[in-house]
């Protein structure tokens, strides 16, 4: 099981490039089973989860190839397809969710298991499910599986207007995708408006689809018979730019962080020019200057929908309040569960109290770096923050957590200067 190794206290100085989105890949994968024309996708993240997604994909019985250049691959759902989405590979990853959308609206059946709950919160899809019901889909929940179909004698999922009980990302990237090959119109209420769903709906309009107000609460789709073709370039990853703008911050020094996008992180950047760091929005990337996270100002933040502060970057800025001077709160009100790596911050010397969904963070700490395990993907790149501010060694273990998400961190991070080594 593969570990990094940290020897924290260095500045961090240089350029990385920001890879394409994790959460904008597996729904624009998922977007290919919506035609059996060729898919062709560009700047593709080179994760842990893609290549779960790719798997699960080809065994419905899409044909997916990797193109020379980096991160491209193009993809065909050409017939038939086997709409069953396997235990063995959901439970690995909570997003195969998003072939349930797809394949109904292209099969009219669809036979996936139950994610299950997942570290940071119980994580249910009843919403998904309820959306498609009101799409006409009749579905069974049985056996750890749901059983999804089209009422007999009918072909297509038709148009309704469906109001979600809370905002869910891959809920409304799930109905968005079913509505595009609906009958009739759809209008998704109290929709998502993450980048990573704009993205998804430019995909589906460059593959035919009639989508209006993706960006917005309210999204409208008129449906069509069917859906072409069509090449795409992924949006950058505003969590993985995030996180390397706190781990400047923290580490102290100056990074360009190539393709970051400062429309996508107005509220993480906001709070990040409030603590004393510099942050400058260049024509294709973002500057991040710092004195260091001791010379920073603690920030209290509540993680809300985008354009909120988001919940991915929650743990990566706990870590820097951690060293910042001044007390913090931080407030989690998307997932139940999600302060794992409160307790493993605790073992650098990190204290922090929680008390219900908030954690106060005590700040201005000097961590002592220690071995350390990572339980979340977001758990993990807060460990490896602190672990480039402690002093002496820090051991981050069960790093698999952090290949879901991140493209070569640590190889990224010695690129700016920082001393990090995975160990097998
Ligand atoms: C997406 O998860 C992201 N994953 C998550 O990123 C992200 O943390 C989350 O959105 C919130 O921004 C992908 O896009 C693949 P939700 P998702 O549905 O769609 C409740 C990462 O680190 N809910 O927006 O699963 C749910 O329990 C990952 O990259 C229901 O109750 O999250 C949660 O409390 C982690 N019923 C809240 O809504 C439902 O049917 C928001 O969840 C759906 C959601």
């Amino acid at each position: 099981m593969d570990k990094l190794l940290i020897r924290g206290g260095r500045p961090l100085h240089g350029e990385v490039a920001i890879s394409g989105a994790k959460n904008a890949a597996l729904p624009a994968l998922c977007a290919a089973l919506l035609t059996p024309q060729a898919v062709t996708l560009r700047n593709v993240p080179r994760l842990r989860d893609v290549a779960t997604m790719r798997a699960l994909l080809q065994r419905i019985g899409v044909q997916v190839q990797t193109h020379g250049e980096r991160g491209g691959l193009t993809l065909q759902a050409a017939d038939p397809l086997d709409p069953v989405a396997p235990y063995e590979l959901v439970k690995t990853m909570r997003a195969s969710i998003l072939v349930l959308g797809p394949l109904l609206a292209r099969c009219g059946r669809a036979r996936v298991s139950l994610p299950g709950g997942c570290a940071i919160g119980a994580r249910p899809v009843d919403q998904h499910i309820r959306g498609l019901q009101a799409m006409g889909a009749e579905i069974a929940v049985e056996h750890g599986y749901i059983e999804a179909r089209l009422p007999p004698g009918r072909s297509r999922l038709r148009g309704a207007r469906i109001t979600t009980d809370m905002v869910t990302v891959t809920g409304t990237e799930n109905l968005l995708m079913a509505a595009t090959l609906a009958e009739g119109e759809t209008v998704l209420e109290n929709a998502a408006q993450e980048p990573e769903v704009v993205d998804l709906a430019e995909l589906l309009i460059a593959m035919g689809a009639r989508i209006e107000g993706h960006g917005t609460r309210r999204i409208h789709v008129q449906g069509v018979a069917a859906l072409h073709g069509a090449e795409h370039h992924v949006v950058a990853d505003r969590i993985e730019a995030g996180t390397f703008l706190c781990a400047v911050a923290a580490a102290g020094g100056r990074a360009r962080l190539r393709h970051g996008r400062a429309d996508h992180l107005d509220a993480v950047i906001d709070k990040l020019l409030a603590a004393g760091v510099e942050v400058e929005a260049g024509a294709d990337g973002l500057t991040v200057t710092s004195p260091g996270g001791a010379a920073l100002r603690a920030q209290s933040f509540r993680t809300t929908e985008y354009p909120g502060f988001p919940t991915d970057m929650q743990a990566q800025f706990m870590a820097l309040n951690c060293v910042a001077q001044g007390p913090s709160a931080v407030t989690e009100t998307i997932f139940e569960n999600r302060f794992m790596h409160v307790q493993e911050l605790a073992r650098l010397g990190a204290r922090i109290r929680i008390d219900g969904r908030t954690a106060f963070v005590e700040g201005g700490q000097r961590l002592s770096g220690a071995a350390v395990m990572a339980t979340d993907l977001r758990a993990s790149a807060s460990l490896v923050i602190a672990g480039l501010v402690a002093d002496g060694e820090t051991v981050v273990d069960r790093i698999y957590h952090l290949d879901r998400g991140y493209d070569q961190m640590e190889v990224k991070l010695r690129a700016l200067g920082a001393d990090i080594e995975r160990l097998a």
